[in-house]
């Protein structure tokens, strides 16, 4: 299962990318607001920063919402770098631009997916990912973990290229469940990939043996 960072911030990408686990890092306009980053300029630089330091996909969204404008603005955005990933939200004129850039050869990731028959729309256009958003889902009483069993199966059926990247994270569980469900990605705060680290036995039994270490060698 791949990992993906969910933030524009390149200090939080950098410290998970250290532990040599980062597969790449995705982004949405208010992600880039929370960091400060405005102005058409600065946005198409922090990309092209983010696909220089990270060696994986770097999915960039378009705000057009008109099917010119998201081709303008992904063209744009493909041009950055190869490994950025135009992402796109679902919609009508989102779908039809999925198209037109899977034949162009540029990859997309259709976000703001919250049913099984949207994800069948976005592979069946060519989408390289599609971002089922699980923690909304589940926020809203819903079951965001049968969405990502469904694209799995669904996409296993019929033999789809489009990888299921599960967005909306909340939790470490949330990761774990993705992965006995065969998700292709999971993306996170970076915070949420951190705590998978964690356990009090370990750290526990980390004390024990370095106590036990100092009893006999001081
Ligand atoms: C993914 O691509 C989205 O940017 C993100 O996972 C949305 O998460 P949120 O529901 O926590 O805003």
């Amino acid at each position: 299962m791949k990992f993906f960072a969910d933030t524009a911030n390149l200090n939080q990408i950098l410290e998970v990318h250290a532990l040599g686990i980062l597969d790449g890092v995705t982004t949405n306009p208010s992600l880039m607001a929370k960091e400060g980053i405005k102005g058409e300029e600065a946005i198409l630089a922090h990309y092209a920063l983010l696909a220089k330091e990270i060696p994986g996909d770097i999915s960039a969204e378009v705000i057009a919402t008109d099917y010119e404008g998201i081709m303008k603005e992904g063209r744009r955005l493909a041009k950055i770098s190869d490994n950025i990933v135009v992402k796109v939200p679902m919609i009508k004129d989102g779908i039809k631009a999925i198209s037109s850039f899977t034949a162009e050869g540029i990859r997309t990731n259709c976000t703001l997916i919250f049913s099984p028959g949207q994800a069948l729309i976005a592979a069946k256009a060519g989408a390289s990912y599609v971002s089922p958003f699980i923690g909304r889902i589940d926020d809203i009483a819903g079951d965001g973990m049968n969405l990502i069993s469904q694209l799995v199966n669904i996409f296993t059926n019929y033999g789809f290229g489009t990888e299921v990247l599960a967005a909306s994270v909340r939790h470490p569980l949330h990761i774990v469940q993705c992965a006995e469900l065969g998700a292709d990605v999971v993306t996170c705060p970076p915070s949420v990939i951190l705590q998978l680290l964690q356990h009090p036995l370990t750290d526990i039994g980390l004390e024990k043996f370095l106590a036990d270490h100092k009893k006999l060698n001081g």
